[in-house]
């Protein structure tokens, strides 16, 4: 992500409404019309260029020349958008550093109450097909399926973390705005990079929060070594934008799978031997 706090920061208030006007007026154009933000925000036409001027130049939006001439919002517009937006609640007052990046988002450090994680879910134009294909909640995906994907994606994942905290150890949920999920901070490490001094210790206490979610009626999908972050003690699952409910018609065979990512991690690396059938009519016992 480009977004940076200087940038947010820097945006003017007139910049501020022009955004907000070409996100709302996105269900409407593909492109929107210059003629129709400088109705809309009811500026001099010069202003207006102006300013759009110095979104684009941000990297916030994208101009096209054809069909007609027009603007869009990209990522970082987006972004932008949902940090004002939080910030203006008071969920966060400070922009940190990167602390995270997966295939689809991108994970910063911000300070809120205490230090938070936000996690900008960015499911991208170009893996849109591959994303369609896994995810199956994208009703009315308008002109801008990544938008509608994006934001999808972080909703869920905050359902989840509502759902599953505190019965499950997961990032406490503290805020959702558009594709953004803001999260408390783990400090700590993912499995895949720890060396655990009690690996048996560790993968009960997996087991025993996969179990807690089947029970809360969730299965997490994408379980592996990558989504478990350990620290001190405690090992915390993360990533949970692509949970299915137990009542899903392929619901053993996907939380087989998610068992199956961690034993076969466990034996691997530990030499660890736990039966996968029996492992699985433990975890839904
Ligand atoms: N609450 C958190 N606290 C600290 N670090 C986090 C937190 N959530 C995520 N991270 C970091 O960000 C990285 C990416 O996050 P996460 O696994 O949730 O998304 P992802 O891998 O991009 O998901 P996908 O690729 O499946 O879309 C993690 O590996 C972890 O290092
Ligand atoms: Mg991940």
């Amino acid at each position: 992500m480009a977004i940076s706090a200087g940038d947010i920061k820097g945006l003017h208030r007139y910049e501020i409404q022009i955004l907000h006007i070409i996100e709302r007026s996105m269900q409407r154009y593909k492109w929107v019309p210059l003629d129709h933000i400088v109705k809309a925000v009811g500026l001099s036409d010069s202003e207006v260029t102006f300013r759009i001027g110095k979104l684009m130049e941000k990297g916030l939006i994208r101009f096209e020349a054809l069909p007609y001439e027009g603007y869009a919002l990209v990522f970082t517009g987006y972004d932008a958008l949902a940090l004002l937006a939080l910030v203006k609640k008071g969920t966060i007052r400070a922009l940190g550093c990167q602390i995270g990046e997966g295939k689809e988002s991108v994970v910063y450090e911000a300070l809120g109450l205490g230090n938070v994680a936000l996690k900008f879910h960015h499911v991208g134009q170009r893996s849109f097909q591959t994303a369609r294909q896994k995810r199956d909640y994208m009703p009315g995906e308008g002109h801008y399926p990544w938008i509608y994907a994006s934001r999808s994606s972080a909703e869920r994942e905050y359902e989840a973390l509502r759902r599953l905290h505190p019965v499950v150890r997961v990032p406490l949920p503290i805020d959702c705005n558009r594709h953004v999920v803001v999260m408390e901070e783990i400090i700590g490490t993912t499995m895949n990079r720890c060396v655990l001094e009690d690996p048996d210790a560790i993968l009960n206490t997996l087991l025993s929060q996969i179990r807690e979610s089947y029970r809360q009626g969730i299965i997490h999908v994408d379980l592996s070594e990558f989504n478990v972050m350990i620290s001190g003690e405690e090992c915390i699952l993360i990533d949970w934008p692509q949970w299915v409910g137990t009542d899903h018609q392929n619901a053993l065979d996907l939380l087989k799978r998610d068992i199956r990512n961690i034993l076969t991690y466990f034996h691997r690396k530990y030499s660890l031997e736990y039966p996968l059938e029996e492992t699985t009519g433990w975890v839904t016992g």
